[in-house]
């Protein structure tokens, strides 16, 4: 490809309801930056020559989600260490030399939304309880350990999905049982949900708030709607809250620096247009 026009792009199966499109081409705009960012609806059949072509038409990356997400990890050359704490990719960069570089930037996205929306809020002073441990609670547990929380609490309706990331993360996980796990909240440092509940269409969240104090920072990966019933309840708790729509803004930041070589901001505006 020659001139300076950078492509980049997300696929996924479905892809219509991805909002990256809207987000990079905010960021392309504001930054005038030549440059193009591409929803592609790749069935996982395709995934492999997709994957193959794509640079020979001049991408310099992709954002990966679902349901390609572990599936492209095997067709990466090289994986970050933190993409593979987590098992799977969201940004893959393709390199001058032409090989594949496969990243994960949902834990940073997580990190970097809970220190924009609570500046004093610091990992390491005390534990951490997660609801869930699907593909979503997985970067956060990585993202979790790696900023130094002395203690991971995670509790899942599937009891042996939990039990599972706690044989992978090690000894600082512990489980909680699903119907308990109200009584773990009490003086937490963190309270997060990555289970899909609370979701617009999807049942409400089933945990007790009762022991939540003003103390723990509570924050939700959901963000459809912006503020789900438990940050509504937490705030009316006097907890200090962060909606998930920050951790979606966060995570496409470093590939968009990557493609098009310029650090993007996250803002109001950027939200504004990502949610208009
Ligand atoms: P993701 O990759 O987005 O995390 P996932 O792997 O399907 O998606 O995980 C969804 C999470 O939401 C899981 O923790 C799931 O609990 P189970 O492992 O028991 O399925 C949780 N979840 C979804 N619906 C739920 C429900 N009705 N009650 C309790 N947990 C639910």
């Amino acid at each position: 490809m020659s001139g300076k026009l950078r492509l980049a792009g997300v696929i996924g199966h479905p892809i219509s309801h991805s909002k990256s499109p809207r987000l990079h081409g905010h960021w392309l705009k504001r930054y005038g930056i030549d440059g193009h960012y591409i929803p592609m609806n790749v069935a996982p059949d395709d995934l492999a020559r997709t994957i193959e072509l794509l640079p020979q038409l001049g991408f310099a990356g992709i954002n990966v989600t679902l349901p390609h997400k572990e599936a492209v990890t095997a067709l990466c050359d090289e994986i970050t260490p933190r993409a593979k704490a987590v098992g799977a990719v969201n940004t893959v960069i393709f390199q001058e030399d032409g090989s594949i570089l496969g990243d994960n930037t949902d834990g940073y996205g997580f990190m970097a939304n809970l220190y924009a929306g609570a500046p004093n809020w610091r990992a390491n002073t005390g534990p951490a309880v997660v609801l869930g441990a699907g593909g979503a609670a997985r970067g956060v547990v990585a993202a979790l350990l790696d900023a130094g929380a002395p203690q991971i609490i995670l509790s899942n309706r599937t009891v042996e999905r939990a039990t599972a990331l706690q044989s992978e993360f090690g000894a600082r996980v512990v489980v909680s049982a699903w119907d308990d796990v109200g009584d773990a909240i009490k003086g937490a440092n963190l309270l997060v949900n990555t289970t899909s509940l609370g979701m617009d269409g999807q049942p409400a969240l089933p945990v007790s708030l009762d022991h939540l104090g003003p103390e723990t920072l509570v924050t939700d990966i959901v963000y459809a709607p912006l503020k789900t019933q438990l940050l509504i309840d937490a705030a009316a708790r006097g907890c200090a809250v962060v909606d998930g729509l920050g951790m979606l803004l966060h995570q496409a930041a470093p590939g968009f620096e990557t493609w098009f070589g310029q650090k993007p901001i996250v803002d109001d505006e950027l939200r504004d247009a990502v949610l208009s």
